[in-house]
């Protein structure tokens, strides 16, 4: 509170209002329209740095641009050229899936703007890590068939995609969806000879 009359009194002199000269009275009527545009105008002249730091870390946030490529891809180590793989579930993995844990991420315009492009390249870099569907030839079938139980048990439970879909309602999975993957998966488990 102190604080705050001694501020006034500041910005009372800066406009002329009240006399420098201490004890004397004031030479003018305090408006207090005046006052309190006098005291926005100390908080709007205290935020403009905060303001112009904003600005100026943001646009040099902007420089640090992460990896967002797409690697070249070998079309027929992907699980869309597998023998065996369904269409639909293709085109799930491809709606649902495959911005994360694929070659072919679509990368939105946002997606260029930091602090989103981090987030965004450190998000597909990880996905791709733990499962590639672009590159389901070089999984060993063992993993493939573990990769596919996940994938429904995670889907099944929302963890997949999780909630991504709500910021692209488009990869929102339907129970059919997921039927659609957890078929595939308890397929290659036939095929593996039910061991588990
Ligand atoms: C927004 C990005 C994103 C989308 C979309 C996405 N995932 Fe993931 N997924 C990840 C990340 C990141 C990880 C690694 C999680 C970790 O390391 O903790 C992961 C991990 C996995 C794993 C590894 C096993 C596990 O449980 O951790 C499977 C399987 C998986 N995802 C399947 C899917 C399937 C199937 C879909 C589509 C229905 C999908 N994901 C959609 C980001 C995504």
């Amino acid at each position: 509170m102190q604080c705050r009359i001694a501020e006034i009194r500041y910005l009372e002199e800066q406009a002329g209002i009240r006399s420098t000269s201490g004890d004397a009275a004031p030479r003018l009527p305090i408006s207090r329209r005046r006052l309190r545009i006098s005291v926005v105008g100390g908080a709007m002249r205290r935020l403009k740095p905060i303001a112009v730091a904003f600005i100026v870390v943001f646009a040099a946030a902007q420089f640090v641009r992460p990896e967002r490529t797409n690697p070249a891809t070998d079309p027929s180590r992907a699980i869309q050229a597998q023998v065996g793989t369904s269409r639909g579930l293709v085109a799930v993995l491809d709606r649902a899936c495959g911005d994360c844990h694929s070659n072919a991420t679509v990368w939105p315009w946002y997606a260029h703007i930091a602090p989103v492009s981090w987030l965004m390249a450190y998000g597909v870099k990880k996905g791709r890590n733990a499962v590639n569907f672009s590159e389901w030839g070089a999984y060993p079938p063992e993993q493939r068939r573990i990769l596919l139980a996940l994938s429904c048990q995670d889907a099944s439970e929302g963890k997949m995609p999780g909630p991504y879909s709500r910021l692209r309602p488009d990869t929102r999975l339907s129970a059919q969806d997921i039927e659609t993957i957890c078929a595939a998966a308890r397929q290659v488990d036939a095929h593996a000879g039910g061991s588990r």
